[in-house]
């Protein structure tokens, strides 16, 4: 098999539950296009293969709204590492650098992942995007009670795409861990994790908050 460069694994069947749409989050229309086309269609110049996992059970769907050539789609799990693990588990041996994108990050650049690709080539093995923290962050306890105040100035807030060599990435999943973004898993294993500048087009849809700030981003409401 000869050797191809980039894969993206795109985690994109949650259920987008606070959104609250009554659709996965990945099939919401903005603009009359899908987030998760708009997703894969935003990453597709730097990828050879797209893995996109989709919920149980609108695979159909979400190949459907894709309509893209070198895209696979596979069964999510009912965690997010656990369908970035499904995802990995297609991905070929001749790839050599990949990248986990949520699909709910849909307006990340074309621009932010080729940064990240660049890190790769020119040798990290994990890298991801960050923006400064702007708000003071308190660590609670259960009853909302303060336990202490980070240092600012050394907290960043972690976006997708995040890259990592083939090695790398599927060694992290091999032992089924979970984890809210797969660096936390890859540093697990005492890898160095490059941290570089984000971009606020990244931001995750997560909220209405965050969809009416995507409508206004492409001129509807
Ligand atoms: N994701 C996934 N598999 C899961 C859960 C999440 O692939 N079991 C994906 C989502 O589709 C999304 C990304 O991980 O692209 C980040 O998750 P999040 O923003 O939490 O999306 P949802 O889980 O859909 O939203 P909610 O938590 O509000 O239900
Ligand atoms: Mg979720």
């Amino acid at each position: 098999m000869s050797q191809s460069q980039t894969a993206v694994i795109i985690p994109a069947a949650g259920s987008g539950e606070r959104l609250g749409m009554g659709v996965p989050k990945a099939l919401v229309e903005l603009a009359g296009e899908t987030l998760i086309h708009r997703a894969v269609r935003n990453l597709a110049s730097i990828a050879e293969l797209i893995i996109v996992a989709a919920p149980i059970g609108s695979e159909d769907e979400i190949a459907r709204a894709i309509d893209a050539p070198n895209v696979q789609v596979v069964s999510g799990g009912p965690r997010r590492s656990q369908s970035v693990a499904n995802a990995i588990k297609v991905l070929p041996s001749n790839f050599t650098y990949v990248l986990v994108h949520d699909a709910a990050r849909a307006f990340a650049p074309t621009d932010l992942a080729q940064r990240i690709l660049n890190e790769l080539v020119g040798g990290a093995e994990a890298v991801i995007p960050a923006l400064d923290v702007v708000d003071t962050i308190k660590v609670v306890d259960s009853e909302s009670y303060v336990i202490n105040t980070p240092d600012r100035t050394s907290l960043r807030a972690i976006q997708t795409p995040q890259g990592f060599t083939r090695e790398v990435i599927t060694r992290a999943h091999a032992a089924g861990k979970d984890a809210t973004d797969d660096a936390a898993l890859v540093a697990e294993l005492g890898v160095r994790v490059k941290v570089i500048q984000g971009d606020p087009l990244a931001r995750k849809i997560t909220t209405l908050d965050d969809l009416a700030w995507a409508k206004e981003l492409v001129g509807h409401s």
